[in-house]
């Protein structure tokens, strides 16, 4: 069909290709065509990080990157850091500090926190107040979402 564009992009491990709309977000590609719903739309304007996904191993915000952007690249969802064996470590410590309410900003503050640590593995707390300062959560979690962070990456 005219109009449409390539994309060909690997997703959590595996390879897709597509043709999309050349203003396709990367957001709905992953949401709707992929149904990898952990991804989450809050606000559609780059602001609140729910949205956030690995490209290439660095946190993007999806709703501010066209699919068609992602050509050739590796993504990351929040479902595809979860290990064979069980939740990624980043998962588990959100879950052992109580660092989530209504759940919707997290997997974005997961994803968020994975990059941070794969940055600096044992960041202080404003280490860690700045690796996230891209994510909102409306909850007021911040404090064991700090918590959480810092227990897998060790207090200094
Ligand atoms: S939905 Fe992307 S930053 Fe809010
Ligand atoms: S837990 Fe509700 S928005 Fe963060």
């Amino acid at each position: 069909m005219g109009g449409l564009v390539p994309l060909d992009t690997e997703v959590n491990g595996e390879r897709h290709r597509r043709e999309v709309e050349p203003r396709l977000l990367l957001v709905d590609f992953l949401r709707e065509y992929l149904r990898l719903t952990g991804t989450h739309s809050g606000c559609d304007d780059g602001l609140c990080g729910a949205c956030t996904v690995l490209v290439d191993g660095e946190p993007v915000k999806s709703c501010l990157m066209l699919a068609a952007q992602v050509d050739g690249a590796r993504i990351t969802t929040v479902e595809g850091l979860r290990a064979e064996d069980g939740p990624h470590p980043v998962q588990q410590a959100f879950v052992d500090a109580e660092a989530v309410q209504c759940g919707y900003c997290t997997p974005g503050f997961v994803v968020a926190a994975t990059a941070l640590l794969a940055r600096d593995a044992a960041p202080t707390d404003d280490g860690v107040r700045e690796g996230l300062v891209g994510n909102l959560c409306r909850c007021g979690c911040y404090q064991n979402i700090r918590k959480a962070v810092r227990s897998v990456g060790g207090s200094r």
